[in-house]
């Protein structure tokens, strides 16, 4: 059981920034990896076809053996982690923007989140930032357009750049001191953003949480590797092998990317 791997899916190659937090803590488990490239961005679907493409996704997860599942995409986790817990058996890690830490250790009192707009008007969203951020000044902004440039491999250009300004002026007039990425696919911008970010504004991702969650779960329910050796990990996507396979050149694993129609 325990050398079964453990899945992952996203909506692109966005999500490899949560799965490198995982494999880095967790350095003998076996992982699968499935970018729905195809779909995305998941951010401006509605709710129901969110809700279909993560069922979709996890159904293949669970073909292809997985003993746990890490929706590593705020999108789907706000819109469907409810539904994939009650309809499958095995155990779910979600990915949400980390509103808590950010509203509990800002001094300006004021905070950005930069999401889809598909997390950002999620009723999950709603609960969490009603509980954690009511006396805050909270600058939603919903991050369009940046998932098809991260997608297709456009990160650090004047476009790019561009936009990033105009998502970030109205958090800049704001005076927030945190910042957080609420969708898996924008921790691969933080050396652009920090370039534009006034001194002193600290970006918070959900990935390093992510993955001791990951940890904590798989032990709570046995099913952590008990294997001395380094995992093996397959990631497929049903879009283009280069543009997945470049994003996760800076890993030095066993890995193998590979089409997949799914
Ligand atoms: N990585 C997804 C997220 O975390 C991107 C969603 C999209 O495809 O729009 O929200």
């Amino acid at each position: 059981m325990s050398k079964q791997p453990i899945g992952f899916f996203d909506s692109g190659v966005g999500g490899t920034s949560i799965w490198k937090e995982v494999i880095h803590l967790l350095p003998h488990e076996n992982s699968i990896y499935l970018s729905d490239s195809s779909n995305a961005p998941y951010g401006e679907k509605s709710a129901d076809d969110i809700l279909k493409l993560s069922v979709k996704n996890t159904k293949k997860l669970l073909k292809l053996n997985c003993k746990l599942i890490v929706v590593a995409c705020n999108t789907a986790t706000t819109n469907a982690i409810d539904y994939l817990r009650s309809n499958f058996e095995v155990p779910f890690i979600g990915i949400e923007p980390a509103i808590k830490p950010a509203a509990l250790s800002s001094k300006s009192k004021a905070i950005g989140i930069l999401a889809t707009k598909g997390t950002l008007s999620s009723a999950l969203f709603a609960r969490t930032s009603s509980l954690y951020a009511s006396d805050l000044n909270v600058i939603e902004v919903i991050g369009k357009g940046l998932v098809e440039r991260i997608e297709n491999g456009l990160i650090n250009t004047p476009e790019t750049r561009e936009l990033l300004q105009s998502y970030l002026e109205p958090m800049i007039s704001a005076k927030i001191d945190y910042l957080v990425l609420g969708c898996s696919h924008y921790p691969y911008l933080i050396p652009i953003l920090r370039e534009m970010l006034p001194d002193g504004v600290q970006i918070i991702d959900s990935g390093r949480a992510v993955a001791v969650q990951t940890q904590k779960i798989l032990e709570l329910n046995s099913l952590i590797s008990i294997s001395e050796e380094r995992g093996n990990h397959k990631l497929y996507t049903n879009a283009s092998v280069e543009i997945l396979t470049n994003i996760i050149k800076d890993v030095e694993i066993n890995k193998k990317v590979e089409f997949l129609d799914f």
